[in-house]
């Protein structure tokens, strides 16, 4: 058996389904440029016919990716097939991903279909999607739920029907690892035609096993591992990139497998997808947790001074975080130039147009007027706030002033330009941000309901940027904002203003 596993990464689909992580196109396409660099086998772009969004994000990714396979979901349905053709046909390599559920509850309550006509309706559309791309995956949806016969059935004839990869999915994250991978050493044993198809896994995080069952997965024979940046997707998310990928490298002597994954752009990734969809990485978290590497009892730092594999399994290197890169990081202040910030940022792995260096230039002199030191950190907030959320601006604030103390009643004034046209307002609240976002909400017209609001400081310091996440409720969708500033609450003005350009 071969001893390479594939990785298939469903951020942009599974993840983007995890409530309040809507990316939008330009954001879809920094994800998918980063997965390619991190040298992904395939991307998982998007459900095309879920809305025209997500159909135009798909057909993007295919036509402008190269490298990694690209892949669109759909529904057994021919309506849903012929959709996701079009949107993956323009890619090098497409792929056309095809799922139906075969679990007891999901054909009774869900599908109210009998077991034949599950197995005839998985045959059919796996025909029509092979007519149209040489390249299908099947999945039987609640794999892990799936009487073990029945699934052994379903994935034969889909086999013979033109599928080139069967996924397993524990959809609802209910395995345990020695189960899921007894489930996969029976299709392995049990599937006449098995070895003409890859074996998957797609493991969800309920019950915080999903690195493990598909680590099982892998030890029992599957050999491609559908994985998010940061865990990422519905509910609990879904198996980690970062964790299943260093679990690879680290314990190959274990595993015996490979990926082809440049895991140095690992961190990068991490902290990308954290800042588009504005969920912070914990602490704690293994791999891209600002601690993962950090020794804090003496006797361990004691340990690592002496020779650093007695407390360190695997380098901060090998993810990305290279300790001579942070040091040169410190360089950066008020009085570096042009040339220094444009290398820095090629450092960091972003390509800016002219036009959008040349902003993000002018709001670095700002930031560094305000901070001594110009941290990576920062920068990456920088480029983001001001010229890579891919939202062209309908209002952008002109003015804002808020006065606040204890014995004064917090008020903002708030003046939007769009276009040509200027409009201010003045708003009281319960507190200054309050205020704020109040005054722009009466400006705008908007009615959306405040669901999260979250400052995280972006380097240490006193003078450190804070950067403002706003999560907001518009007719029942979610949407997310971000911007940084030495002053929290101008960031959060430019947070909220974000999140509400985003809707117009
Ligand atoms: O969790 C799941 O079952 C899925 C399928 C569509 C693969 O996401
Ligand atoms: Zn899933």
């Amino acid at each position: 058996m071969s001893d390479y596993v594939r990785i298939f990464d469903t951020t942009l689909r599974d993840g983007e389904q995890c409530p309040g992580a809507t990316m939008n196109l330009q954001e879809k396409l920094r994800v998918a440029r980063q997965l390619a660099k991190l040298n992904v086998d395939i991307i998982e772009a998007g459900f095309p016919i879920a809305s025209n969004d997500d159909f135009e994000a798909v057909k993007t990714v295919a036509g402008e990716i190269e490298g990694p396979e690209i892949a669109g979901l759909c529904r057994c349905l021919e309506k849903d097939i012929e959709r996701g053709w079009q949107a993956v046909k323009g890619a090098h390599k497409p792929r056309l991903h095809l799922f139906l559920a075969t679990s007891k509850i999901h054909m009774q309550y869900k599908l109210k279909k009998a077991e034949s006509e599950i197995l005839r309706q998985a045959v059919e559309m796996t025909k029509f999607a092979a007519a149209r791309c040489a390249n299908v995956e099947f999945s039987p949806e609640d794999a892990s739920r799936t009487e073990r016969a029945f699934l052994a059935e379903v994935v034969e004839a889909v086999i013979a029907a033109g599928a080139t990869t069967v996924n397993i999915p524990d959809t609802v994250g209910y395995a345990v690892p020695w189960q899921y991978g007894e489930t996969i050493a029976y299709l392995k044993n049990n599937v006449k035609n098995i070895e003409r198809a890859i074996i998957s896994t797609h493991c969800h995080d309920d019950l915080g096993l999903a690195v493990a069952n598909s680590l099982s997965a892998v030890r029992n024979g599957a050999r491609q591992v559908e994985v998010a940046i940061n865990g990422l997707g519905e509910r609990a998310g879904n198996c980690s990139f970062e964790e299943i990928v260093m679990a690879i490298k680290t314990r190959r002597d274990e595993l015996a497998v490979d990926t082809q994954i440049n895991t140095r752009e690992i961190m990068a990734a991490s902290r990308l997808l954290s800042q588009i969809t504005g969920f912070p990485v914990p602490p704690n978290k293994a791999i891209v947790g600002a601690n993962a590497f950090k020794h804090e009892a003496g006797i361990h730092q004691h340990g690592v001074m002496a020779n650093k594999a007695t407390y360190e399994i695997m380098t901060p290197e090998h993810i990305g975080l290279n300790a001579e890169e942070i040091a040169q990081s410190l360089v950066l202040g008020k009085h570096s130039g042009h040339h220094a910030f444009q290398k820095r940022l090629v450092d960091l792995g972003f390509s800016l147009s002219d036009d959008e260096l040349q902003k993000a230039l002018v709001r670095f002199k700002e930031v560094a007027d305000k901070k001594k030191i110009i941290y990576d950190e920062d920068l990456q907030a920088i480029v983001e706030d001001v010229v890579a959320t891919g939202v062209r601006p309908t209002y952008t604030i002109d003015y804002l002033s808020v006065t606040a103390g204890s014995h004064q009643i917090p008020t903002a004034t708030v003046r939007l330009r769009k276009g040509t046209r200027v409009k201010e307002l003045a708003s009281t609240g319960d507190g200054p941000v309050d205020a704020v976002f109040k005054a722009i909400s009466k400006i705008t017209h908007v009615k959306a309901t405040l669901v999260d609001y979250t400052v995280r400081s972006v380097t240490s310091g006193r003078e450190a940027l804070g950067e403002v996440t706003v999560k907001v409720d518009h007719k029942g969708k979610l949407h997310t904002g971000v911007a940084a500033s030495t002053d929290i609450v101008e960031a959060s003005a430019k947070a909220y203003l974000n999140c509400l350009n985003r809707l117009f």
